[in-house]
């Protein structure tokens, strides 16, 4: 029978809309999911809801509404966001559900016929928003030393768990299973954390009833992390389906935001170490999304919605930002600038023109046709290096290092039609030409296969522009080379990234203007940018912007390119044809009025003027200046 793979995210609070720092979560976990059905595993990916507990018996008290019906509503809103996000779940647990019900009452009966939990009476500080308990002696400044919150003083009967018991075989389990608790820094944080003594824990509550009431003594409410932390078992089939629980149980991966790693990689374990159940195999602590210095957060209201950024740049931008952007495991900051540069540099710019220049060629300099690759080829070996990398990464759940891998190879296979000039070897008719536009078009099958896990429309995107069909893009050995058949018909679409218009694109056409104080750069700076001699073919005007010229401009490649410029208030556009200028030929697209501009040609502005610069005599087209 194929492996298995568990991974659950933390069942979400029902108690305002999800942000993003939620999404961020569930898109990592999706990612983990998606890899391992790509590896043909059997795969068991769960989320849901927390639903029970004070605080959304409070709001839903203050919304006028009974909590069911108030968590309802935000459940199922929930539940879109993940639709949109195209999450791949294959369960969403609600704490309220019967099933999870049953297994909480049953998992207190078997802990108190076990000696565990015991009556007793509780005296210490209360955080609502945390849900947490805390003795005097864990408050800082007496306050939440989670949140920094105020925190409420309680003195009432309570069960409490035996987590004391527990402290030296957790130890003991940390030690055995080094990977249990990643990233390293929190099993550092967490060996600490116990080795500072475990104190037996509050597992119930008589102040409120909006939860689960315990089979012995139905005045106690369940504790809402004990009630929430048993999901994952519950949705395995814990005491429902036997055989489906020894399947999907333990879990391989608990993914959760850092700040309930010590409910994951203490509590938790302990209760399944009472209940006589195998652990999970790792808890994996991520790092916050912040905005500014902050942590996102709902109590703070300082929140980002995905849906928006959903409509605003499409759900593969979103998604691989959250990606890709932050080193999986520390925090980082979020900002809309960088989603934007992150989707024009990586998807637009090296993706997207890999896709429409490739496929350009392959219609113009064969027919549409997928030419037959030659004996040797220069983009096989990073390819399989990038498989190698990306499935390394996954493996060890460094998303973003996953994702990177993959444009490693889109970013070499951008540098190769460079290095192979196809256009000359077409224009030469050098045999060379058909291995060189083979290995472009593999490369970016490979690319489609290895980007399943993160993206969701761009895979398949890719494919149907190759002519393929993505149904043979499930598996992980579909990206070996070799196995784009010659002969394949392709199929050129749309841009599959539209480059976001912003405001510093339009600046970028403005000539560059030297200015003295600019600071020294090396030699490897200077040799990154490209600058070719090039050869205006046509100029107009450009509609409604009086400062902008539209140029048609020959720089040796199989097209002209479009240049839009800042230059229209010293030349007329008649002049210019004929003209040889400078330009910077690795420059970002950019989207000028409706125009994509591919360069920037280079001038000197003085108070008298501007001036082109041009080679003192006539170069070829396409000749690099350096
Ligand atoms: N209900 C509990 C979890 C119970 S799990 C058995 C809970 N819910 S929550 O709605 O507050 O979600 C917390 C989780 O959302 C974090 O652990 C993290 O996974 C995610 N994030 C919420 N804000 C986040 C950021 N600003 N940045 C990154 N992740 C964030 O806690």
């Amino acid at each position: 029978m194929a492996e298995r793979f568990t991974v659950t995210t933390p069942i979400y609070y029902p108690n305002d809309r999800l942000h993003i720092g939620h999404a961020y979560t569930t898109v990592a976990a999706d990612a983990l999911a998606r890899y391992h059905r790509l590896r043909g595993e059997d795969v068991f990916f769960v989320t849901g809801t927390d639903e029970h507990g004070q605080k959304i018996e409070e709001r839903a008290a203050k919304a006028g509404k009974a909590p069911i019906a108030y968590v309802d509503e935000i459940v199922s809103d929930i539940r879109d966001l993940w639709q949109l996000l195209q999450i791949s779940y294959d369960d969403f647990i609600r704490t309220t559900e019967p099933r999870h019900e049953r297994v909480v009452q049953e998992i207190f009966k078997k802990l108190e016929a076990s000696g565990d939990i015991y009556l007793s009476q509780y005296e210490g500080w209360y955080c609502t928003p945390c849900e947490s308990f805390w003795v005097e002696g864990k408050l800082v400044d007496g306050n939440c030393p989670s949140c920094g919150g105020p925190v409420s003083r309680l003195n009432e009967e309570s069960y409490f768990f035996r987590l004391s018991r527990y402290a030296q075989p957790l130890l003991d389990y940390i030690e055995a299973n080094p990977g249990f608790i990643q990233p390293s820094s929190r099993r550092n944080e967490m060996i600490s954390f116990i080795k500072q003594g475990l104190e037996d824990i509050s597992v119930s509550r008589t102040s409120f009833r909006w939860g689960i009431p315990l089979p012995q003594d139905p005045r106690h409410i369940a504790y809402v992390w004990i009630d929430a932390l048993t999901n994952y078992i519950t949705a395995c089939g814990y005491l429902q389906d036997e055989q489906r629980f020894a399947r999907f149980w333990p879990a391989d991966v608990h993914l959760v935001g850092k700040e309930i790693v010590r409910f994951h990689a203490i509590i938790w374990p302990a209760i399944l170490l009472a209940l006589g159940l195998p652990l999970p195999r790792v808890v994996y602590g991520h790092g916050w999304l912040l905005l500014g210095e902050q942590k996102m957060s709902k109590s703070r209201g300082n929140v980002i919605d995905p849906r928006q950024l959903v409509q605003r740049y499409g759900r593969d931008a979103v998604r691989y930002y959250l990606l890709r952007e932050v080193p999986f495991g520390a925090d980082g900051n979020y900002t809309e600038e960088a989603l934007i540069l992150r989707t024009n540099v990586d998807l637009a710019n090296d993706l997207g023109n890999l896709l429409s220049r490739t496929t350009a060629m392959i219609e113009r300099f064969t027919d549409g046709v997928v030419p037959s690759p030659s004996g040797q080829s220069e983009l096989r070996a990073t390819a399989e290096e990038c498989v190698k990398k990306a499935t390394q990464s996954l493996d060890r759940l460094q998303v973003s290092d996953g994702v990177s891998a993959v444009f490693e190879l889109v970013r070499r296979a951008n540098k190769y039609i460079e290095e192979s000039a196809p256009w000359q070897l077409n224009r030469t008719g050098d045999p060379r030409l058909n291995g060189v536009l083979y290995d472009l078009a593999e490369s970016l099958r490979i690319v489609a296969v290895l980007l399943r896990p993160f993206l969701v429309d761009a895979p398949h995107a890719i494919y149907r522009q190759l002519g393929l069909d993505s149904a043979d893009a499930s598996r992980l050995a579909d990206a070996a080379w070799g196995g784009l058949r010659p002969g394949t018909r392709i199929q050129r679409g749309e841009p599959i990234f539209p480059r976001i218009d912003t405001e510093s694109a339009a600046q970028a056409a403005e000539p560059a203007a030297a200015s003295p104080a600019t600071p020294e750069v090396t030699i490897d700076d200077f040799g990154r940018v490209d600058l070719r001699v090039g050869t205006i073919l046509a100029a107009s005007k450009v509609k409604g912007a009086d400062r902008l010229l539209e140029l048609t401009v020959d720089l040796g490649e199989s097209e002209p390119r479009t240049i839009v410029s800042g230059i229209a208030e010293y030349y007329q556009p008649e002049a210019l044809p004929g003209t040889q200028v400078v330009i910077v030929a690795n420059l970002q697209p950019a989207k000028i009025r409706g125009i994509v501009s591919r360069g920037m040609i280079l001038a000197g502005k003085t108070e008298e003027g501007l001036q082109i610069v041009s080679p003192r005599e006539p170069l070829p087209p396409g000749t690099r200046i350096k």
